[in-house]
């Protein structure tokens, strides 16, 4: 496998982008693919088995396409998937995401955390197990956002509609005391100048493409693998209707790039 293979990255949909961005910042000479699964999204709300056999095939395309490393860029993906694909694939180097449980139970001044994810990420053993390693000091109170996904697809940052439906899922949090949000979605990171707008500026907003970004980073470097440029132009695929994600992708990724069917 050369250096300058290019690495997989897929999700739900477009949320991935915003660890897209992430990657693109920290390892400017990394090829990229993409693969956003939104004939199937939101996977929020579907059977792990169902989202596996998605991981499994998504997984095969992109290695199909040279892929040196996959990025699972979407928490529920990755609570489903992640072992599955790493029994798949032992050799390969292999990124998940989770929720910053850790740094937000690290952050908190009030000793109370809000987390917003979709509903399969928070149901999970996997996040169950991530609060009893290391909440146990602070107080977490989980905040599934039915319907924000879909707003984000549909490259809906700041409508009156949108506002109002962060409004209601964030209030309650912030009644209950939260100083520290976890954006554990991946599409959330893209409404995030709208969560400021509707939060006072002591409570902190915490997301995980950064740390990411940084994991793949140690990944490749462990194995030799990391690119020495320059890196080729993205290229992104779609489960759903290509035209629809290359309509919102201007919004959302900052580099021209084409859609291609997935
Ligand atoms: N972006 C995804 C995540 O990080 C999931 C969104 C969805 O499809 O429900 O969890």
């Amino acid at each position: 496998m050369g250096n300058n293979a290019p690495i997989g990255v897929f999700d739900s949909g477009v949320g991935g982008l915003s660890v897209l961005h992430e990657i693109r910042t920290l390892l400017p000479n990394e090829s990229l693919l993409y693969v956003a699964d939104s004939g199937h999204v939101p996977y929020g709300e579907k059977s792990p088995e169902f989202i596996r056999q998605r991981c499994r095939q998504i997984a095969a395309f992109l290695l199909a396409q040279g892929a040196k490393a996959l990025v699972l860029a979407c928490n529920t993906a990755t609570v489903a998937g992640v072992a599955e694909l790493r029994e798949l694939y032992p050799q390969l180097p292999i990124v998940g995401m989770e929720p910053a449980v850790k740094p937000a139970a690290a952050a908190t001044r009030s000793g109370v955390v809000g987390v917003l994810a979709t509903t399969g990420t928070l149901k999970s053993a996997k996040f169950a197990a991530l609060l009893d390693r290391f909440a146990s000091d602070v107080r977490v109170i989980t905040q599934p956002c039915p319907g924000l996904v879909e707003r984000i697809e549909a490259g809906d940052l700041d409508s009156r509609e949108t506002r109002a439906l962060l409004h209601a899922f964030v209030a309650p949090l912030l009644a209950e005391g939260c100083d520290t949000l976890i954006l554990g979605c991946t599409h959330y990171p893209f409404i995030k100048p709208l969560l400021r707008s509707l939060v006072p500026d002591s409570i902190s907003l915490i997301d995980t493409g950064a740390a990411v970004a940084r994991q793949l980073q140690r990944l490749l470097d462990e194995r030799q693998l990391l690119a020495r440029g320059p890196a080729q132009a993205g290229r992104f695929w779609s489960s759903g209707a290509p035209q629809q994600m290359q309509a919102v992708l201007p919004l959302l990724w900052a580099e021209p790039a084409e859609v291609k069917a997935f």
